[in-house]
């Protein structure tokens, strides 16, 4: 009787991921809160003789983990990011790379705009007002913002999130500017349909031109450091900026800059670089009345991530089987 093929999996991911695992394969789950070391990877995919890897956005799947077992026919990341994976050495090892396309992009959206209504209407800094018990009457400039109806919109990156974002922007009554490598007619019709404008315009005209700058780009050596010094010199005095894209996006260094000199208005970042983003780091200075972060939640609802650990598992069915995987990452 042929052996049961092996999976590692490195986190503890929706059940209905791992049980629909479970009914073909072995599964080996790290059961640690924190991403297990690189070399517990190995170790782990070379003692299983592993057939397929399950990861996530926090392991850093290098070559020498791809080589770590000689039977890994597919590795499947629980994110639609791919950045942490070499994907040119799975290439020129005949592994299949798998990962969630799709699935999160409304999801994201929904948080990038709950990001940016937060930073305009300064919710959190009125919960900790209220908290700390400093309400006493209603006051006439008390937490005033920003309008975001009518306002302009910079989309950087006019993808599938970057584009459920814009969409948004209907109900509000935005301009949407956007930015990126080529004009996308065919996005630009789509958002007509629900009455929104979307204009392409370089970078320089979008960051000079938009109240909010929302970034929904893939993180890339073209787009590490996107927004640094002179980008932020560039932006009105009280843009704000929303990042839930991937952290290295955004110089680190210069955002702390840019919130200190008043060179922007305010930042809500789902995603840091370095990121997680430890409690004494410098930029937290800043929190709550320029700066709003979240843990990396982008694609945290129930649903989502019920179907992102669904999609997970069909890739490495797939890959296992030596199919085509139902949504891989090397095209
Ligand atoms: C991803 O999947 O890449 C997101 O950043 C988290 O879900």
């Amino acid at each position: 009787m042929p052996e049961t093929p092996t999976v590692y999996v490195t986190r503890q991911i929706p059940a209905v991921g791992l049980d629909r695992l479970r009914e073909r394969y072995e599964v080996v789950v790290w059961d640690g809160k924190l991403p297990p070391a690189t070399e517990h990877i190995e170790a782990q995919l070379a003692s299983l003789d592993a057939d397929g890897l399950v990861c996530l956005l926090s392991d850093d799947i290098d070559a020498d983990v791809l080589d770590a077992s000689p039977n890994l026919s597919v590795v499947s990341t629980f994110s639609v990011g791919y950045d942490h994976l070499n994907l040119a050495a799975a290439a020129e090892r005949d592994i299949a790379v798998g990962h969630t396309p799709g699935v999160l992009t409304e999801t994201t959206a929904d948080l990038a705009w709950a990001l940016l209504l937060t930073c305009a209407r300064r919710t959190v800094e009125g919960h900790a007002y209220v908290d700390a018990d400093e309400w006493e009457t209603w006051g006439p400039r008390l937490l005033t913002g920003a309008d975001v109806h009518d306002a302009t919109l910079g989309i950087v990156g006019l993808g599938k999130i970057g584009t459920a974002v814009a969409r948004r922007g209907a109900g509000f009554g935005v301009d949407v500017l956007y930015t990126g490598p080529t004009r996308k007619p065919d996005r630009e019709a789509e958002l007509a349909e629900v009455g929104v404008d979307a204009t392409f315009v370089g970078r320089d005209e979008l960051l000079a031109e938009s109240d909010f700058v929302s970034l929904h780009v893939p993180l890339t050596a073209e787009t590490a450091g996107f927004l640094g010094e002179a980008e932020f010199r560039r932006m009105p005095e009280d843009a704000i900026l929303i990042n839930t894209s991937r952290g290295g996006v955004v110089d680190t260094d210069a955002l702390d800059t840019a919130l200190a000199r008043g060179w922007i208005g305010r930042a809500g970042l789902d995603v840091t670089d370095p990121e997680p983003l430890p409690g004494d780091h410098p930029i937290l200075r800043h929190a709550p009345e320029r700066l709003v972060v979240t843990p990396h939640i982008g694609s945290a609802s129930v649903g989502t991530r019920d179907r992102m650990a669904e999609m997970t598992a069909a890739n490495v069915e797939a890959g296992i089987e030596g199919d085509d995987l139902p949504t891989s990452a090397l095209g």
